[in-house]
């Protein structure tokens, strides 16, 4: 793993490192480091995650992106003491989560590794990521209902989508924690692992995703968000037309070849 110290020179919340891959393209590893405060989101630190993203995603030479908090907390939510004292035109004026609707832009997949508390901001920025694989230790909840008031970073549109309306409904309106198991069943995990293999499951699956074709990666997970907020026609067109777009990439040439040659893929990204 080297040390990305240009990246983290520039940053006081988050470590920044990237994963070398001998399957693939590297994978960009991004820690969330206020361990005092249990990870909570100042506005500075997501400044910071929504920075670096963008550069791993600019990044040709990196496949797959891991976000990661500590083995106490994936992040404790969004900082309550940045926002104890604010009024609603404060927070308007702020637009804080704004910030958040650029994680939704980047291409290349984002994998969270989860262990201990995913709360309020927390859960909601792991839920902005394509897959969650949980620590067994991992604990899940929106507690706003707690401080009166609700999710802010879209917890409960994504949330009630991945979980469905009655979890959702519990999930938020009692603000209790839910463990990762729970939300394994629920459909928010994507996989459930003992508490010491929870980054290494996170970045071994990173990495096997970057060892595929870049713009079929791409291309399938923009596929699969378009499902959240279209028909399922209008989703169709899109895939298909995505699909047939495909065939304009070399490596499609390639692996459809190496496949009938029966040889490994060379793929270039192209
Ligand atoms: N914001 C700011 N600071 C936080 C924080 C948060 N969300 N969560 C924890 N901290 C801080 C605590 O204030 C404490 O700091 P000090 O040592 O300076 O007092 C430190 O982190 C450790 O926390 P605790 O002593 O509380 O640790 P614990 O193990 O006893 O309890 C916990 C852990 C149950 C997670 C508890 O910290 C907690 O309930 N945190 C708040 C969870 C929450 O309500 N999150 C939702 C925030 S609102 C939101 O996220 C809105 C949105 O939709 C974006």
């Amino acid at each position: 793993m080297s040390d990305k110290s240009h990246l983290n020179g520039k940053f006081n919340n988050i470590l920044v490192s990237e994963i070398e891959n001998p399957k693939g393209l590297k994978v960009g590893l991004i820690q969330l480091n206020r361990p005092d405060a249990l990870n909570a989101l100042n506005i500075d630190l997501m400044k910071e995650v929504v920075e670096t993203l963008e550069s791993f995603d600019k990044d040709t030479e990196t496949g797959c992106m891991v976000l990661t908090g500590n083995a106490k907390a994936f992040a404790a939510g969004a900082d309550i003491k940045e926002m104890a004292e604010a009024t609603a035109i404060e927070m308007l004026l702020r637009d804080q989560f704004a910030r958040w609707d650029r994680i939704r832009k980047i291409k290349k997949p984002v994998i969270a590794a989860v262990s201990g508390f995913a709360l309020g901001g927390g859960c909601e920025l792991a839920m902005t990521c394509d897959m969650i694989i949980a620590a067994k230790s991992a604990k899940f909840g929106q507690p706003e209902i707690n401080l009166a008031v609700i999710p802010g970073a879209g917890g409960t549109q994504r949330l009630t989508k991945a979980v469905g309306k009655a979890r959702a409904m519990e999930m938020i309106l009692t603000g209790r924690m839910f463990s990762a198991d729970e939300m394994f069943e629920a459909g928010l995990v994507t996989r459930v692992v003992e508490n010491e293999i929870y980054l290494d499951e996170a970045v071994e699956i990173a990495k096997d995703i970057s060892s595929k074709p870049t713009i079929a990666v791409q291309l399938a997970k923009e596929c699969i968000l378009k499902s959240f907020d279209s028909t399922i026609e209008a989703g169709l067109e899109f895939e298909r037309k995505n699909f047939y777009l495909l065939f304009a990439t070399e490596d499609k040439f390639e692996g459809m070849k190496a496949f009938v040659e029966k040889r490994k893929a060379d793929w270039k990204g192209r």
